[in-house]
């Protein structure tokens, strides 16, 4: 797969007030962890609320191809039937992870310390990505694998047939590199320790808890200390997804901006590890409430409710929050351009590695539409124009990224002129109802001719 067919260009124009709920889709990463998970146990796992997207379905179909049953009610309810720790086949074919760095970073790590071989590809934004900082660590539990220059897809890894636990720092904040290994950790023998010095999202450590693996979590001096005992019996569970707040993130955002608006966000999962743009927004004047607070299959949510928020002001967003907004930059970056002043983000090299560079699709996105943005290696910073300045009017490329698609699609809805981008087809990887979500609350998305 090269990319995601044939590009949708598409323009959001200045609409009139966001009006109403927007229901969101569960959410990404719990739902490529469910089903890896289900894989992994023996018996029935059945998942409800799973997130449809493209990167998903992915792997689902990978999960399929390591010898898992995977099947689907028509109501929605997903059914996993899993081999077992240890219990993946070795699959036929390549496996193509499409866009989803986690799905392939995560099944990498699960099929490391099995006896078994398998080739990985994705499409022309995936192959782009680096490996390697997940090929490193399994290499440690006697993994072996060969990809292209600079640890890029299509890679081959010929999984540990004696495995041996490890104790690993992970030296990027990444919850993929700590997840890929705690799964390899599972068919180790003993203990497997990763050290993160910045807490990441920890679904995978709350899920592991959940199928009965022996897992501890330790707040030290030197980072924050996960201790898996391998070779666990998963036991199946009935797991309900939360919805994604990195895909609330858009309707929250455009409410904010467009005048007028009141959105209600429901049942949106509120992981400590991945609220920190919510908190950023209220920093930054949002008018942004959690409501019903409560927790969900071990996981906290809330319903958030969004107002136009006339007077936004720039901020300095602690660094210290990156890893808990770290897919929320792009969005909050058309919200600074929208608010007075200048909003500081550093310490977020992660940016660069992601679907895009999303410093640099962002950065020159916005240059066109006419905000002043700065940018390093590590840092940005956009210059706000305040509420009814952001001139717009021009396209985007969207680099086969979902985010930065559907970032510039909320900047169009309060923006002086239209907004375009090339290609809006990625939405479909994590937000494949977004158009029609958003039209329903009020906004202006037009697929354009070719
Ligand atoms: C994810 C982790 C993050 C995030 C990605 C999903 C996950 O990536 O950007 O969208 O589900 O573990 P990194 O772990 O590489 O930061």
């Amino acid at each position: 797969m090269s990319g995601h067919g044939t590009p949708i260009p598409m323009t959001s124009s200045q609409c009139g007030p966001l009006r109403g709920q927007a229901d969101v889709p569960g959410d990404k990463s719990i739902s490529h962890r469910a089903l890896i998970l289900g894989a992994l146990s023996v018996g029935e796992t059945v998942v409800t609320g799973l997130l449809e997207g493209e990167d998903v379905l992915d792997t689902a179909k990978a999960m399929r191809a390591f010898g898992a049953e995977v099947t689907r009610d028509d109501d929605g309810t997903w059914h996993v039937h899993g081999v077992g720790v240890g219990g993946f086949a070795e699959p036929d074919g390549v496996i193509d992870c499409g866009n989803s760095g986690t799905g392939v970073r995560l099944i990498m790590g699960s099929m490391a310390t099995s006896p078994i071989t398998a080739t990985f590809t994705g499409d022309a934004s995936l192959n782009k990505r680096p490996m390697a900082r997940v090929t490193d660590p399994l290499a440690l539990f006697g993994a072996q694998s060969v990809g292209r220059s600079g640890g890029r897809l299509p890679m081959t890894i010929v999984g540990a047939a004696d495995p041996v636990p490890v104790r690993y720092t992970v030296p990027v904040p990444s919850a993929q590199v700590k997840s890929a290994v705690l799964l390899a950790g599972l068919n180790a023998p003993g203990q497997t320790v990763v050290i993160e010095k910045e807490a990441t999202r920890d679904h995978t450590e709350r899920m592991l808890a959940g199928f009965g693996a022996q897992i501890t979590t330790e707040d030290t001096d030197e980072g924050r200390v996960i201790t898996l005992t391998g070779r666990p019996e998963l036991i199946p569970q009935t797991i309900i997804v939360p919805r994604d707040p990195s895909s609330a993130a858009f309707p929250v955002c455009a409410a904010l901006i467009v005048p007028g608006s009141d959105v209600l966000v429901p049942n949106i999962g509120l992981n400590p590890t991945r609220a920190g743009l919510f908190y950023t927004l209220q920093d930054m004047g949002a008018d942004l409430s959690f409501e019903n607070l409560r927790e969900e299959g071990g996981e906290p949510v809330a319903d958030l409710r969004a107002k136009f928020s006339p007077d936004l002001h720039g901020i300095e967003v602690p660094p210290e929050r990156a890893a808990s907004m770290i897919d929320e930059y792009p969005v909050l970056s058309v919200v600074a351009a929208f608010a007075a002043g200048d909003t500081v983000m550093r310490g977020v090299k992660e940016l660069r590695v992601k679907e895009s560079d999303r410093i640099e699709a962002m950065a020159s996105g916005l240059r066109l539409n006419g905000v002043e943005v700065e940018d390093g290696p590590d840092w940005w910073i956009v210059h706000g124009r305040g509420h009814g300045n952001v001139p717009g009017g021009a396209t985007c490329v969207s680099h086969l990224d979902h985010r930065i698609a559907m970032s510039f699609m909320v900047m169009g809805m309060a923006a002086n002129a239209p907004v375009s981008v090339d290609d809006g087809s990625p939405i479909a990887t994590s937000f494949p109802i977004f158009e029609g979500l958003m039209a329903q609350l009020g906004a202006q998305i037009e697929r354009r001719a070719q």
